[in-house]
């Protein structure tokens, strides 16, 4: 598993690292923690020594009891360097070429190659500081990567821009990042390709206060939708109702509710779109007719009449020229069988057949069934990290298509 040191700066936000170093062990990484002294005013060394199970450094004159030269060892050590929370100081330190503590001089002695993150943490004052600004464009023609702020309440009372995101968003970064990194040339892997994803679950009305619908959560959907933003495409995520976060970066979210609401959606983007992924668990049905006023129970039981919904990714399939096509089988029993039927029927490049139970759950069994019938079973992983599994396929399919042009 992957080195992580992460460096703690003196913002109010430092208390928010003991989440952090915690989150990253649970997930399996080793951490060391690097401290400035003005962090070890917020929090105390020992919470993180605890925490990380290694030594905490702070100090670059302490008697080491290894005899080695700490600040180069520990960049060397280091695969992955976080600096959470990262004040106005350490990035203008580091721009400035400033070594002058233990955190500075680490920082200063890291490869270039190595992937570094600044989690901004800051008063909104200092984060609209054009020389923040300056110093963080600098430091990205180097290659640091910064993890920008929330929106919110901030220690100095302001409800404004420079709240750390929070620890299981950063730890989120780290992860994808961490496992984007194992493909080829990850940043720019769909560089240029516009994707369109269906996702979640679909909302068909009854009347104005009940509906039917399934348990779809979107996870799946929106881990393919931040993974193809971060392997450098352009998305357009359509989504059903959720409780998620909007990935980050996208082209365009748009928000749906009814399966004919998100059949228009897609058919208007459709042609514009290089592949369709329909991870959606589109409702297949909608009642006939839609009662404006809430209906009234009585003692006699209600049958309520079901149409057919358009069936959004055989559509685009009928319609398809250049685009790929991948799809999504959730079955509860002959999931192999069922998911070749659909292969062949919507005209895919590609289906992910998995078991229906785990709708809503964030870890999955998938077997991704190709054109040719080849296919690749991958066992109980995260979503976040099915999602890249996906993605890659997706890459060699196009990779394969245009040798094929050669
Ligand atoms: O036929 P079935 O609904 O099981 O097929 C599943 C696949 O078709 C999924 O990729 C799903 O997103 C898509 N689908 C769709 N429109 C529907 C039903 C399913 O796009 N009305």
């Amino acid at each position: 598993m992957k080195n992580i040191l992460v460096g703690v700066t003196g913002g109010i936000a430092a208390f928010k690292s003991a989440s952090i170093v915690s989150l990253l062990k649970k997930k399996g990484y080793n951490v060391k923690v690097v401290m400035t002294e003005n962090a070890t005013n917020i929090i105390g060394p020992l919470t993180l020594e605890t925490l990380s199970k290694n030594r905490v450094y702070v100090d670059m004159w302490d008697k080491n009891p290894h005899y080695e030269v700490e600040h180069i060892s520990l960049s060397d050590w280091a695969d992955i360097v976080l600096i959470a929370p990262a004040t106005y100081n350490i990035i203008g330190k580091v721009a400035n070429g400033i070594a002058d503590d233990m955190l500075s001089t680490i920082l200063s002695a890291v490869s270039l190659r190595k992937p570094v993150f600044f989690a901004l943490a800051m008063n909104v004052n200092m984060y609209e500081n054009p020389i923040l600004n300056e110093n963080i464009n600098k430091l990205k023609t180097y290659g640091y990567r910064f993890i920008d702020t929330n929106e919110g309440l901030l220690a100095c009372n302001y409800e404004a821009k420079g709240r750390m995101k929070e620890p299981e968003e950063i730890v989120d970064i780290i992860v994808r990042h961490d496992i984007a990194s194992k493909i080829d040339n990850f940043r720019d892997a769909l560089k240029g390709k516009r994707l369109l994803i269906t996702s979640g679950r679909t909302r068909e009305d009854i009347d104005p206060i009940r509906y039917l619908s399934n348990k779809s959560s979107g996870k799946m959907g929106y881990s393919l939708a931040q993974a193809a933003v971060d392997l450098g495409a352009e998305v357009t995520l359509v989504s059903g109702p959720t409780n998620l976060n909007v990935p980050d970066g996208l082209k365009e979210f748009i928000s749906v509710d009814s399966a004919i609401h998100m059949y228009e959606k897609v058919d208007e983007k459709f042609k514009d779109t290089d592949i369709f992924i329909a991870c959606a668990a589109v409702a297949d049905y909608r009642p006939k007719e839609y009662q404006d006023k809430k209906i009234k129970k009585s003692d006699l039981n209600l049958t309520i009449e079901l149409v057919r919904n358009p069936d959004i990714l055989f559509e685009m399939g009928k319609k398809k020229e250049n685009q790929l096509l991948v799809g999504f089988a959730a079955e509860t029993n002959n999931i192999i069988e069922n998911a070749l039927k659909k292969l062949e029927k919507k005209r895919l490049d590609m289906i992910v057949a998995n078991n229906a139970s785990t709708m809503g759950t964030d870890t999955n069994s998938i077997e991704i069934i190709r054109k040719d019938r080849s296919s690749t079973v991958i066992n109980q992983k995260s979503k976040t990290e099915l999602a890249y599994d996906i993605l890659k396929e997706v890459i060699l399919d196009l990779k394969k298509a245009k040798d094929e042009e050669k």
